[in-house]
């Protein structure tokens, strides 16, 4: 906080000055015109930047903040006892807590602005490439995208082979793949605090229609990205296309398939999560393939928030993933890897006491924010982090991001699928308000197709071809009590066209979901298709000698896939067709890529066809 009354004038008449500016960024389409900081103070632009990205005018937080220098408040944190009456201290003190209960995250973004007042923003020069990680997008809204980017010239040294500071970072978007014509600029901070990474939130643009952006700092310019944004809610979209992607282990495989995705040039992309896995690096053995001896993880398990960094830092290294990001906006949600193995809620799979785990939450969710495309509203707080969201695509979609991690109970018979029977007790998955939100999001829903875009299968199938029953209980069947209420809802209320997309098992599944697949009803309640892993279980085969009796356990089951790839669906109003798409290998270079199958459903249906 400011440390002096002199330092807290200064700021109070430097936000009088900046004032017109503000009113100029309102006015200008193309943004905010900034003026140079002081040399004696070091006034950076972060008090309008900060502005704008909160209310995209300026309004609200020079408002807020010239009321904070009228109340008293910025010129009172330090005066107790010196230059205030304790009546004044209090006064300043409740106007305080009510900002912050008014404004929120908002008031809290604002507040800590004038920390950086008294930190120079650094002036840098970059020799190594400090856009070594790409550029993305994410979060693609009907007026905007988020796009990112972190700036890391050292992406596996001790400070990423950056100075301690902030440095400014500059951002266009064109409506053009040449840059010709720019339609919004301006300069946000990459912030140490936050890894150095950028997250801009760009609005004022059109609906259903493609964008290319790009970042300059210190001299270095970033490769480009390309964005689409959607069509707005409810608006007639006639298609989509998108890929479902996720499960990437960095040792396991290489990232051909997202070769392929970019190549397709999606609409968007879904990420069901395992961006990165957790576990230490195994060392290249005699058989260990020669393209996989050189991508090894790190020796040890990841803890510490620096630890994910580099984690991040390796994976996003990879030219083929830092591709698949240039070419779409994603909507990316978690999956267990990102903090550890089978996480629930406030466990973890060693057992550790909650309150230890809640430190490693922490560290894995703020380096899941620093390098996720997300929008300030997934800021994580403490070990708390808002990822469950929807994202509607005209009157075709609407795409339920959902968490099943963060609010589940703890897995069944300790998270030992062999001979549980006890599938009835654990009361969560979603959680009650992200169950309750996703409800009366599908009740509301007008949308053709209603997605459930997640993680873990929710068909509860049949895991023993034998005679018995074996449910995998950290999927949706292990938590058959939330399972059924999500399930009845979907029935009771007639929701139609209600399709789920999943990852996690490193196979390509396709089936129908029923609300009880050993008494199946006459129709299914969903369908469900369930994307193979990009890497994670190396080059796989079609299908394993157990796979056809699997099947015929599970009449449910329409087809199962243990290559590695993604899949891309093709949504129209009257048909969603989903193509499976799977390389020969993923331990060579330039693996041959091939259509597997291309599954279909035909609107009311909730059946899949194989054609
Ligand atoms: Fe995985």
């Amino acid at each position: 906080m400011l440390a002096d009354r002199a330092t807290a004038a200064v700021f109070c008449s430097y936000l009088t000055k900046m004032r017109p500016y503000a009113e100029a960024a309102r006015a200008s389409r193309l943004g905010l015109v900034i003026g140079k900081p002081t040399q004696k103070y070091q006034l950076p632009a972060l008090p309008l930047r900060q502005s704008r990205e909160i209310d995209g005018s300026g309004r609200t937080s020079v408002h807020l903040a010239s009321w904070m220098c009228q109340t008293g408040w910025v010129a009172s944190k330090k005066s107790k006892g010196q230059n205030m009456s304790q009546r004044s201290y209090d006064r300043a003190q409740h106007t305080r807590r009510q900002l912050i209960r008014r404004f929120g995250a908002t008031a809290g973004v604002f507040v800590a602005a004038p920390l950086l007042f008294r930190e120079a923003i650094a002036q840098v020069a970059f020799t190594d490439d400090p856009f070594q990680l790409g550029v993305a997008s994410g979060e693609a809204a009907g007026n905007g995208f988020v796009i990112w980017t972190r700036l890391a010239p050292k992406p596996f040294d001790i400070g990423f082979g950056l100075p301690g500071q902030p440095i400014e970072v500059e951002w266009e978007v064109a409506s053009d793949e040449g840059f010709r014509t720019i339609v919004r600029a301006d300069k946000a901070i990459a912030n140490p605090m936050m890894a150095h990474s950028v997250h801009v939130e760009v609005e004022g643009l059109s609906p259903s229609r493609p964008y290319w952006y790009r970042f300059r700092a210190g001299g270095a310019q970033s490769p480009a990205g390309r964005a689409k944004t959607t069509p707005l809610a409810g608006a007639p979209t006639p298609r989509a296309k998108f890929a479902v992607v996720g499960c990437q282990h960095y040792e396991s495989g290489l990232y051909t398939a997202y070769r392929h995705v970019a190549a397709a040039e999606p609409d968007f992309v879904f990420c069901y999560g395992d961006y990165i896995y957790e576990n230490g690096g195994t060392p290249a053995s005699a058989t260990t393939p020669p393209a996989l001896a050189n991508r090894r993880h790190l020796p040890g398990e990841i803890f510490s928030v620096d630890d994910y960094r580099r984690r991040y830092s390796q994976y996003k290294s990879d030219p083929d993933l830092k591709a698949a990001h240039a070419a779409a906006a994603w909507y990316p949600v978690w999956d267990d890897h990102e903090t550890d193995n089978n996480w629930a809620s406030e466990w973890d799979e060693k057992g550790t006491p909650p309150e230890l785990f809640r430190s490693r939450k922490q560290a894995a969710f703020q380096a899941y924010y620093e390098h996720m495309p997300l929008r300030r509203s997934s800021l994580p707080n403490g070990a708390s982090l808002q990822l469950y969201r929807r994202a509607p695509i005209g009157d075709l979609i609407d795409l339920n991001l959902l968490d099943t991690r963060q609010y589940r109970s703890n897995q069944p018979c300790n998270d030992q699928s062999a001979g549980c029977t006890d599938l009835d007790s654990a009361p969560h998955f979603l959680g009650d308000a992200q169950e309750a939100w996703l409800k009366q999001g599908l009740s509301a829903s007008r949308a053709r197709w209603n997605v459930l875009a997640q993680q873990v299968v929710m068909m509860d199938l049949d895991r023993d071809a034998g005679e018995g029953y074996r449910a995998n209980v950290d999927s949706w069947a292990g938590y058959r009590t939330p399972r059924g209420r999500v399930l009845q809802h979907i029935a009771d209320a007639r929701i139609p066209n209600v399709v789920v997309l999943t990852g996690d098992e490193h196979v390509n599944y396709a089936g129908e979901v029923h609300l009880d697949s050993r008494k199946p009803g006459s129709n299914p309640v969903a369908v469900e298709f369930t994307s193979t892993s990009i890497s994670s279980g190396g080059d796989g085969q079609d299908l394993s000698p157990n796979d056809q009796a699997v099947m015929g356990a599970n009449a449910s089951l329409k087809f199962v896939n243990r290559q590695r790839g993604f899949m891309l669906c093709n949504v129209t109003k009257d048909r969603w067709e989903t193509s499976v798409h799977v390389l020969d290998k993923v331990s060579e270079p330039d693996g041959k890529i091939s259509t597997r199958a291309t599954l279909s459903v035909t609107s009311g249906s909730n059946r899949v066809t194989i054609g």
